[in-house]
């Protein structure tokens, strides 16, 4: 991966600073410049619906009413821009209530009724659960495909054209990995744009527009913010056209998050880089753990070598990410038990926490996708890694796997 994040060495192997700012530089000052007002450090919170104009249109910093923007919404779109694409002249960000509200926005904004969207056939189930409850009935078709198959996608925009590729890598709760960079190729030959939620990796692990993407989406809710407390979204792109129709339609619409969630959000995003590193190196160890435990029949991680996705996943990514799925030999009630029996993995929903999570997903977040083509199988449990001693996170797993 080039870009944001990476070091240059000097021919003698020493570290010198790169020609732009590094990753965490970005993180802790890109839309961040202190107060000019007071100096303050960090960003205020402008908890304020509406800007006094000198005279009628006179706009002090553009800002009239907040719907429409906000100074701590805007401090933390420029970052989130500056961290999805440093390399790319005109990246913009959009702040949103949360990651649904960026999804429903974007969909909208980029398609009419009629359009064609082709999904992953492993999609995030609230994802799934928009196309096919909600914009299914406002006039959008959607075909779910398995984007791992180049081939599929291509003999799928042939039979008939699409307007969205939208791509989830790694995808929630399977791991599957799509190739970025390829799938862009496709995307584009048949006219269609290509949309990555990129909520699993964060941009510090990998960076979809300087993959080719077109729009970067996030539920911020994740690692982002990373603390478990505040829900909310983003859209991200170096495309004028479509940065404007997004911001228009969020203007008419309203979905924005306040000036505390968008404070919140900057507040985690300025650790995300070491918080990042940190869940991939206990994910790892949880990963090979699990992988050797008599109770488990299968694990799903892009880090293992085993994983169908490996190599794409270590050529796009920089690392492989906190999140960590497994099956559990017994079956759905044994899965469903091992849920209940961890002490410091919390049962909840979620993920990107520092604390560290633990789900059944065919019973709880993916419960929308029963009976579908994208049902998940109910021996499956799914883990967030968070930043824990990782000795204790292996220790009260083991607990779990052994008490059954
Ligand atoms: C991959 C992915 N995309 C989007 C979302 C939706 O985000 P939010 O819950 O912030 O609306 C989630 C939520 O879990 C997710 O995991």
């Amino acid at each position: 991966m080039t870009g944001a994040g990476q070091r240059q060495a000097d021919p003698d192997g020493t570290e010198v600073a790169p020609s732009a700012p590094g990753f965490e530089t970005l993180a802790i000052h890109a839309g961040q410049d202190p107060d000019p007002l007071t100096g303050a450090v960090v960003p205020p919170i402008y908890q304020t619906s509406t800007f006094k104009q000198d005279g009628v249109g006179g706009l002090r910093g553009g800002f009239e009413y907040s719907r429409t923007a906000n100074p701590t919404g805007s401090a933390l779109e420029e970052c989130l821009a500056a961290l999805e694409g440093s390399t790319q002249a005109g990246t913009q960000a959009l702040a949103f209530a949360s990651g649904m509200a960026a999804e429903d926005c974007l969909i909208r904004a980029v398609c009419s009724p009629g359009d064609r969207v082709v999904i992953p056939d492993d999609a995030y189930g609230g994802t799934y659960r928009l196309f096919a409850a909600v914009l299914a009935r406002w006039g959008l078709d959607y075909v779910p495909v398995h984007l791992s198959d180049l081939a599929a996608v291509r003999r799928c925009l042939t039979d008939q054209p699409a307007r969205v590729v939208w791509v989830e890598t790694p995808t929630n709760p399977l791991l599957g990995i799509a190739d970025i960079a390829a799938l862009a190729e496709v995307a584009h030959e048949a006219g269609a744009l290509l949309v990555v939620d990129n909520t699993f990796a964060s941009p510090r692990l990998q960076r979809p527009l300087v993959l080719g993407a077109d729009v970067v989406v996030h539920s911020t809710t994740k690692y982002l913010g990373g603390h478990s407390d505040v829900v909310g979204g983003a859209l991200v792109t170096a495309d004028a056209e479509v940065a404007e129709r997004a911001a228009f339609l969020r203007n008419a619409t309203g979905a924005v998050p306040g000036p505390f969630e968008a404070w919140l959000t900057l507040r985690g995003v300025r650790t995300l880089a070491v918080r990042m590193d940190r869940h991939c190196d206990s994910a790892a160890q949880v990963a090979e753990m699990l992988g050797r435990h008599p109770a488990v029949a299968q694990v799903l991680y892009p880090g293992l070598p085993s994983h169908p996705g490996h190599a794409v996943a270590a050529r796009q990514m920089s690392g492989f990410g906190g999140m960590v799925s497994f099956r559990v030999r017994g079956g759905e009630e044994a899965a469903v038990a091992v849920c209940g029996r961890t002490q410091l993995f919390t049962l909840a929903e979620s993920l990107g926490g520092v604390e560290s999570l633990i789900e059944h997903p065919s019973r709880m977040t993916h419960a929308s996708v029963a009976g579908s083509p994208l049902e998940v199988s109910a021996d499956l449990v799914r883990l967030s890694v968070g930043l824990e001693d990782y000795r204790d996170l292996l220790a009260d797993l083991e607990a779990a796997l052994a008490a059954g």
